[in-house]
């Protein structure tokens, strides 16, 4: 087994650290209050979630976690949402009753799986959802709770409300949600730039919605140390110097430094060759060598004058719009850079953190260094 995972939700043993972190999500949240968590893509939000949710649920709250990115219309909302919260309900027939109680706009059918297993479907009373079946749907988790019975509702990839035809549905969102005593909300999402002006942005229904929560990558000594101990589970030795080389060709965001670490182990594992530099970065380059088409026509995409400031950006993500790193990079005006960016940013290629900007994969930067 490969000591290292990616692409999925991770825990122990291959998660590691974040207990600060943990511990502000669990504080705020059982303390009553909304909060939303900020951190780029792939920097390991859901996964830091999961574990809070398993400490509060041992606290005796009930976390429902929802993912908003299959979501693709209002119906398919109610559908998910109610069946995410009827799953956690301890009595499945009660809660199901429930339901029908509380969102008179759907008539919840209760049927029994080939396992024999109770599972619900739902039927809408009219064919148009109306406000008022939404707001009863966003209601529920209210409803439900009592002083007693305190729920966590968990809204991944939050931003995607925007799909449910945009500021409406989030306002109706909010009006509902500030009246709920019993609940409280943790959002959080992939793309930082769409839930920042979501609840930064004054004019925004969320604005001041939540307490403000950013997360970093991952401490430099216990990524060192984790990524040693990882390797030494299945006797290979990585030196303290090598482990922090991985870290950097993997520009420090978690999911890819286990990527990378799992290509390593892999490389290592079936090899008598030790690891060293010019391994990892063999191994990085074949990551790139796999995912070459996919970046040529994600590269190919992009203007002429994008493309010149992601081969600016390689090089350096601070002062952008200064006049020395227009100069330097050959750019033209700071709008023209301001406007080109902005459309890197939309497309998730680039991020912001603290000010500096960078190309979101640590691999595709490779890409444009080597092929670009
Ligand atoms: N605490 C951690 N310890 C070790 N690895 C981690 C940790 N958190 C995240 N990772 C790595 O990062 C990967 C992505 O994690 P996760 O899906 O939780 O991130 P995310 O920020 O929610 O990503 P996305 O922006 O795509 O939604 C994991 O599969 C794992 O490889
Ligand atoms: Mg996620």
């Amino acid at each position: 087994m490969n000591p290292f995972s990616y692409g999925t939700i991770v825990k122990e043993p291959y998660f590691f650290d974040r207990e600060e972190e943990c511990r502000r999500i669990i504080d705020t949240l059982s303390g009553g209050n909304n909060l939303v968590l900020f951190a780029p893509r792939r920097f390991g939000k859901t996964s830091l979630v999961f574990r809070a949710i398993e400490e509060l649920e041992k606290k005796g709250f009930i976390c429902i976690y929802f993912d908003f990115m299959p979501v693709y219309s209002r119906e398919s909302f109610i559908e998910a949402y109610s069946k995410a919260i009827i799953s956690k309900q301890g009595n499945f027939q009660k809660a199901v009753k429930a339901l029908a109680k509380f969102v008179k706009g759907i008539s919840p059918k209760l049927v029994f799986n080939q396992a024999g297993n109770p599972e619900f479907s739902i039927n809408f009373i009219e064919n148009k959802i109306n406000e008022k079946t939404l707001g009863e749907i966003l209601d529920l988790p209210e409803n439900l709770a009592s002083a007693g019975k305190r729920f966590i509702v968990v809204l991944d990839e939050f931003q995607e409300i925007n799909k449910l035809n945009g500021e409406n549905f989030e306002k109706l969102f909010r009006s509902k949600i500030q009246h709920h005593k019993n609940v409280n909300y943790l959002f959080l999402g992939s793309r930082t730039h769409l839930l920042n002006d979501m609840f930064n942005n004054r004019g925004r229904a969320f604005y001041n919605a939540a307490m403000l929560m950013q997360i970093d990558s991952l401490p430099q000594k216990e990524t060192i140390d984790f990524l040693i101990d990882r390797f030494a589970s299945s006797g290979i030795i990585l030196e303290k110097s090598l482990a922090l080389f991985l870290i950097e060709q993997a520009g420090n965001i978690p999911y890819y430094i286990q990527l990378l670490a799992a290509e390593v182990w892999q490389y290592v594992v079936n090899s008598t060759q030790k690891s060293d530099k010019e391994l990892i970065s063999l191994c990085a380059q074949k990551i790139v060598d796999l995912k070459s088409d996919y970046y040529y026509e994600l590269y190919d995409k992009q203007s002429v004058y994008q493309k010149k400031l992601l081969k600016a950006l390689v090089i350096s993500g601070e002062n952008i719009f200064s006049s020395s790193y227009t100069k330097q990079f050959r750019l033209t005006a700071a709008s023209t850079t301001q406007k080109a960016l902005a459309g890197l940013i939309e497309a998730g290629i680039v991020e912001k953190t603290e000010g500096r900007y960078f190309i979101s994969d640590p691999f595709f930067k490779r890409f444009i260094i080597y092929y670009a």
